[in-house]
């Protein structure tokens, strides 16, 4: 991708859950990485990424199954060509060996979960030193039972299994187990191994680098009397790819951001003082309040909502549009989208499924999204980036740490959040007053950073309960909170049952219209992570 860049690593996807994990941690340890469809071509491969190092993730196949997903012809003799070392992991060893000429079976033994590797010899040139016994995260049906010509075994199973091989003078290497996760006690050593002594990459891939790099590249395509937009969401994507447009090209970037009436606590406040006072943006706030909750006044169904909420959004962004043209004179060109790299990868299609490369699927209902007919070039600096990163980019431009590490928080807001009409029994204000009560002591408990997501949710119906020495027929609450790594799959969070009653009282304390909080203990799936 960049200049910057000196060494980079190509990963081939073959559909495990932990690809995106290697991605990330090669480019932890600063060497910059590209996550590729397992069936990508040749050209792909070779000449478009001119790889210092190649990495076979992965995945859930068997390499017999008709269809396994394999590299593209000529690979093998490519990389000997080029001396191009290549590391397979789990799949990818099998795919190795399978390739060239050894034998892959399914003997039923399989292992999963933790186990030690053993009968490490003393010199191999993928473990180094580290010949220890070393526990590892296993996770395979079929093993490698014949070993091509010229490999070594140098790594086995408690139960027998070859578990770790090496071609020395190929650059061949092959793991069974997953290196990547943090259950391998020593996979990052292994893993640094592979990428420094033996591939010889450089540590060329740092966020001031990207930063300098995605400023530069902000310069050159916006023309010196271009105008840029872009819609602030209150999140952290949105925010940061602002903020680095604003150096590049200062106040030709018009930010507009949309108080829909369906904002948390004060939240409308709080981030325009942060955009405007801290990270001194260019911010309109535009407020939409009442034609939003006059047009969503008796609506109930969830999908309903959503859409009269993005309709509205976008009308309220094309009037933006024609603000900023009347106070610049010029028609804006340019849109500035948070988009992120995890949501332009492209992911190996499931053998027999008759797909072309599948995009993962990230929220699903993109309500904050903008249509095409709106005609403008887009700008998307992030579009390399892991969230995590994003998160040090952002500190380097000093976006406020407690911003930063931000919740997410969906574009259709409280509205999702609010079963039912949200025009009704105040439920705003007391969802408000609860939601803020609830965060503040996640905070409070110093839990917020370990917990992905967590809100409160109003529910419709009353139950009866003792509130001073009167019988009330008050609202339940619920709340919610979860441990996740991308919102596609999540776990509910397990809160002491302290904490739990600490909250508890205070919301039915201080929130007049609550007399009963219910914790929701459900993970997605089968639920989903909001309640609407
Ligand atoms: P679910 O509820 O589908 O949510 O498990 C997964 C993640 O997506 C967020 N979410 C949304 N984000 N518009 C958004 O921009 C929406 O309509 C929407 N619905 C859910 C949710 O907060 C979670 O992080």
């Amino acid at each position: 991708m960049t200049h910057a860049v000196t060494s980079q690593v190509v990963i081939l996807d073959y559909g495990s859950q932990y690809t995106q994990l290697i991605t990330r941690r090669v480019r932890e340890v600063e060497v910059y990485s590209v996550l590729l469809p397992g069936d990508a071509s040749f050209k792909r491969v070779f000449e478009e990424n001119d790889p210092t190092a190649i990495i076979l993730s992965g995945g859930p196949n068997s390499v017999h199954v008709k269809g396994a997903p394999s590299v593209p012809d000529g690979f093998w003799e490519e990389c000997e060509k080029r001396q191009i070392p290549v590391l397979g992991i789990c799949y990818g060893m099998q795919l190795i060996v399978h390739c060239l000429g050894g034998k892959v079976e399914g003997l039923g033994k399989g292992e999963f979960g933790r186990m030690p590797v053993v009968d490490i010899p003393t010199h191999t040139k993928l473990f180094g030193e580290d010949i220890e016994p070393q526990n590892v995260w296993m996770s395979h049906g079929d093993e490698a039972t014949v070993l091509p010509e010229g490999f070594k075994c140098i790594g086995r199973s408690e139960k027998g299994c070859v578990v770790a091989i090496e071609h020395e003078t190929k650059n061949l290497y092959g793991l069974q187990y997953h290196p990547e996760v943090t259950h391998s006690e020593k996979g990052m050593r292994t893993l640094k191994h592979f990428l420094f002594n033996i591939a010889k990459c450089e540590r060329s891939w740092s966020m001031a680098n990207v930063l300098e790099e995605q400023i530069q590249i902000v310069k050159e395509k916006v023309g010196e009397t271009d105008h840029v937009i872009c819609a602030l969401s209150g999140g952290v994507d949105s925010c940061v790819a602002a903020t680095l447009v604003h150096r590049g090209i200062g106040d030709r970037l018009h930010c507009c951001f949309v108080d829909n009436g369906l904002l948390r606590y004060k939240e409308a406040e709080r981030v325009m003082e942060m955009f405007k006072g801290e990270l001194h943006l260019p911010v309109d706030c535009v407020d939409i309040t009442e034609k939003m909750l006059s047009e969503l006044k008796g609506v109930t169904d969830p999908e309903r909502k959503r859409k009269i909420i993005g309709k509205e959004f976008i009308e309220c962004f094309k009037e933006y549009k024609k603000t900023v043209e009347k106070k610049t004179g010029i028609v804006p060109k340019f849109l500035v989208q948070g988009t992120l790299y995890p949501d332009v990868i492209e992911s190996c299609p499931p053998p027999g499924s008759d797909q072309k490369h599948s995009h993962t699927i990230k929220s699903h209902h993109n309500v904050g999204g903008l249509p095409k007919e709106l005609g403008f070039e887009l700008i998307e600096p992030l579009r390399v980036l892991f969230k995590d990163e994003v998160r040090r980019l952002g500190k380097i431009m000093d976006v406020p740490r407690n911003f930063v590490a931000r919740h997410p928080f969906p574009g259709p807001g409280l509205a999702v959040r609010i079963l039912g009409d949200v025009t009704e029994n105040d439920a705003l204000e007391t969802l408000r007053l609860v939601d803020e009560i609830y965060i503040n002591a996640i905070k409070e408990f110093g839990l917020y950073d370990e917990i992905w997501q967590a809100f409160a949710v109003h529910l419709p119906i009353k139950s009866v309960g003792v509130q001073g020495d009167q019988r009330s027929h008050s609202h339940v609450v619920g709340l919610r909170a979860i441990t996740s790594n991308d919102g596609m799959t999540a776990d509910w969070y397990p809160f002491d049952p302290k904490f739990l009653q600490e909250v508890s009282n205070r919301i039915t304390n201080q929130v007049r219209a609550v007399n009963r909080v219910v914790y929701d203990i459900t993970s997605k799936p089968p639920s989903t992570i909001e309640w609407e």
